[in-house]
């Protein structure tokens, strides 16, 4: 049935992301946008209020869902690959959408490993949404926390920059190219 839609659906539109690919993406852009949030707010409490360490656990708890979410998404996408890129999509663009997703998939990677050293070289160890206490193999390490959070801010900021690029490159492909890319992950 999915072989008998891509191969119809080829000649007037571009082949889908299968469900579960589509799944993944638009869980993922709900978690980071949570983690994002939440750790923005994080930045602009005041030390004193009450609320905050609730916002810590909540944001720590979604990211380590994230880089969860992002090794399972990587390990289906082994035998899932993507719909290929407009074949007449310039060359250098398709290298840039290539390392737009590459660098995603890095930085979900790598981001929730360094917020959890960081927490736990702060020593607050994270027990996940309340429920599951997780191992704090560092022990508190204030330079090493400082160092690591410096980095975890570093990339935060870049992801931010990368998300309002993939998503202007969305728009861009919707809108003026009207190429039916946004369609595949829909
Ligand atoms: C992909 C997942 C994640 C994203 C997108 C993310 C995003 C952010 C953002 C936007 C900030 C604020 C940056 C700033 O201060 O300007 C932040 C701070 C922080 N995050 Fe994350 N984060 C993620 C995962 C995690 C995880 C898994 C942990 C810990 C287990 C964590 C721990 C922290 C800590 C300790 C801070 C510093 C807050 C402060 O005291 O200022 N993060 N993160
Ligand atoms: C937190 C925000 C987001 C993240 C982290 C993200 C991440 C990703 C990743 C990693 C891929 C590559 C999938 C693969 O081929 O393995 C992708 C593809 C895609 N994303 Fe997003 N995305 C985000 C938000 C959005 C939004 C808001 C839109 C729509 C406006 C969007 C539209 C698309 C489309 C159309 C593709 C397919 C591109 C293609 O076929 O070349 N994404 N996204």
């Amino acid at each position: 049935m999915a072989m008998a839609e891509r191969t119809l659906g080829a000649r007037s539109a571009p082949a889908r992301y299968d469900t579960t690919s589509r799944v993944f993406h638009w869980l993922t852009v709900a978690l980071v946008l949570a983690a994002a949030a939440l750790g923005l707010w994080i930045a602009h409490a005041k030390p004193a209020d009450s609320i905050k360490l609730t916002l810590y656990n909540l944001h720590e708890s979604i990211g380590v869902t994230i880089g969860l979410v992002t090794l399972a998404r990587l390990l289906w996408r082994l035998g899932h690959p993507p719909p290929p890129l407009p074949e007449d999509l310039p060359k250098i663009l398709k290298l840039a959408a290539r390392a737009n997703h590459s660098a995603f998939y890095l930085w979900l990677l790598v981001m929730p490993v360094l917020g959890f050293i960081a927490t736990n070289a702060w020593g607050f160890p994270l027990t996940w949404f309340g429920l599951v206490p997780l191992p704090d193999p560092i022990g508190k390490n204030v330079p090493l926390a400082e160092m690591v959070t410096f980095a975890h801010r570093l990339m935060a900021w870049s992801l931010i920059g990368m998300i309002v690029l993939h998503v202007s490159a969305a728009l861009w492909h919707q809108f003026v190219r009207r190429d039916g890319t946004l369609r595949k992950m829909l």
